[in-house]
């Protein structure tokens, strides 16, 4: 019987369990023995590799994070190190490996693919910043998590005459801020696609004084300002009181939505009927809601969708 293996890398996701499970019960269904790797390469590497079943499936299908652990492995760029991996997997009978991770994961599948192991890859990561897919697994329980937060900081803001400002995570994509903001009462929105001047920041915030709103909300990229000192200029040129607010890992934790819950089982099962069907080597997307299968090489060069509205 043919054997697979599962491992996700790079920044949890939610939805990444769902990914796994879905994986291994549409496995299980088509006569293919399923393992999942500990610790993304790391535990390729190191040979964490363990046998699976639908009972484990169960246990993790609707949980936040990942279970089998995810690792950010810079060793993996060395072919040695890429080679042990492989012979790991191939002592196991195993000659498929499923990759569910971002951008830096495909990097590292596309060398294993090159080096002899078919890797077939999902996007998994909250940041969407995927070229091969327009959506990609963990983004939209992110966005939910953001969503909410706008709303209460714009309730304390509200209360105290306030201006704030909220950090969200993307790493160089500004997804998650450009679309939790957009259709959110936010009054600035800058990322790292449009990147405004903290000039151009103060003086939206001082017309927004002028038209005497009781709150102001800043949304920002990581990576583009040192957020205490914005607001520590906003508060001086403006008239607003104003507070800084990272919000960090709490917005990649928790549970999954049920978009991304969906969009996980919908991709896995795909994944897996393109194996079935002799694929080797490629990238699953969503694109105008419909999954495709790209080749990896290819959907490494790949432009990424821009969000326009
Ligand atoms: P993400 O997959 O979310 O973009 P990372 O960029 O951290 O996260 O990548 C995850 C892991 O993929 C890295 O820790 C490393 O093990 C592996 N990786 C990233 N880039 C490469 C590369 N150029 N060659 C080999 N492995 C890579
Ligand atoms: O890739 C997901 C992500 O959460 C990015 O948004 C962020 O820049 C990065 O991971 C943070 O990485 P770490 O959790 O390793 O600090």
């Amino acid at each position: 019987m043919k054997k697979i293996a599962i491992l996700t890398s790079g920044g949890d996701a939610p939805g990444m369990n769902n990914v796994v499970a879905s994986l291994i019960k549409e496995a299980i269904i088509n006569n293919i023995i399923p393992y999942v790797v500990y610790d993304g390469y790391e535990g390729l590497y190191s040979g964490n590799i363990k046998l699976v079943d639908e009972k484990f499936a169960k246990e993790i299908i609707n949980r936040g994070g990942t279970l089998i652990g995810t690792a950010r492995f810079l060793e993996f760029i060395k072919p040695k190190i890429r080679l042990q991996a492989i012979n790991n997997l191939k002592s196991l009978g195993i000659n498929d490996l499923f990759v569910i991770g971002g951008d830096g994961s495909y990097q590292g599948a596309l060398k294993l693919s090159q080096e002899g192991l078919n890797c077939i890859c999902l996007p998994g990561t909250i940041d969407n910043d995927v070229s091969s897919s327009e959506e990609t697994i963990g983004f939209d329980s992110a966005l939910n998590i953001v969503t909410q937060t706008i709303d209460r900081l714009n309730d304390t803001n509200m209360s105290h005459k306030r201006c704030g400002i909220l950090e969200v995570m993307g790493r160089y994509c500004g997804d998650i801020a450009f679309v939790s903001g957009i259709g959110s009462s936010v009054d600035v929105i800058s990322t790292s696609q449009q990147k405004l001047t903290k000039t151009e920041i103060i003086n939206k915030i001082k017309e927004c004084y002028e038209k005497r709103y009781r709150s102001v909300l800043v949304l920002v990229s990581e990576h583009l300002y040192d957020v205490n000192q914005l607001a520590k200029e906003i508060e001086s040129e403006t008239g607003y009181v104003t507070r800084a607010n990272i919000l960090g890992h709490l917005q990649r934790g928790g549970v999954p939505t049920a978009r991304d819950r969906y969009l996980a089982s919908w991709m896995a099962k795909f994944a897996l009927h393109q194996l079935i069907k002799g694929k080797s080597n490629i990238a699953v997307g969503i694109f105008n809601n419909n999954l495709e299968s790209i080749k990896l090489d290819v959907a490494l060069k790949m432009q990424r969708t821009v969000f326009k509205i």
